[in-house]
């Protein structure tokens, strides 16, 4: 920042940048406090604008040495979600679109501790899609429970790709109910677990 700038500063408080990227962050973090699962979702279609944006948010997700071993397929044909839905007791409502979120086993290879952490960088990109869709007016879940073999017979994924979650998003159907939290002085400490502790 040069001396004019630094003077404005002083005298005026911070300029229309900053107070452009404190408003935008304000926003972001409000997009992540109140996300929670979707499970029941109108019939209105995600359309491929809406998606691509998904997508993109997901991709930009960070990954283990940056390998990104990680595979997606979006299933938006309705008769393809009802035979997803069938082998995914997870998998409430009739969403319009699921995401099959995979690790890529075949970028694992090399650094051994890499094989441990595939799902980590999964979860993580999921987590980021999830963010984009409630930012949109979207909701979603991820979805643990169902059979991966069927799914991957289903939809034809070859072997070196696991299906980890599947994500199905829509348009909720009725208000966003807040799931219950852990307090935060139950979970979270600063600096040594223990108070006591020598340091
Ligand atoms: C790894 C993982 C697996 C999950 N699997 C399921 C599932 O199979 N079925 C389901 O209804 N919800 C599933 N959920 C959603 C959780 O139940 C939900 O995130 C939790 O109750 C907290 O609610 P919230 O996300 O609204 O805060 C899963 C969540 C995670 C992180």
């Amino acid at each position: 920042m040069d001396r004019e700038a630094q003077a404005q500063v002083g005298t005026a408080g911070p300029g229309p940048g900053v107070r452009i990227a404190a408003a935008r962050g304000a926003e972001t973090l409000d997009v992540i406090r109140t996300r929670g699962v979707v499970r029941s979702y109108t019939d209105e279609p995600v359309g491929d604008e809406l998606l691509d944006s998904l997508l993109e948010a997901m991709l930009a997700a960070p990954s283990a040495s940056n390998k990104q071993a990680w595979a997606f397929l979006a299933v938006r044909a309705p008769e393809r979600v009802r035979r997803l839905r069938a082998f995914a007791p997870g998998i409430i409502g009739v969403p319009p679109l699921v995401l099959v979120a995979c690790v890529d086993h075949a970028r694992m290879t090399g650094d051994p501790h890499l094989r441990d952490v595939g799902s980590l960088c999964v979860a993580m990109a999921v987590e980021n899609f999830l963010l984009a869709a409630h930012a949109q007016g979207l909701g979603g879940c991820p979805v643990s429970s169902f059979l991966a073999e069927p799914v991957q017979l289903l939809l034809g994924l070859p072997g070196h790709l696991e299906p980890l979650l599947l994500v199905p998003v829509g348009r909720p159907d009725q208000p966003l109910q807040p799931s219950p939290r852990r307090a935060p002085q139950e979970v979270v400490r600063h600096e040594y677990w223990h108070p006591t502790h020598p340091g």
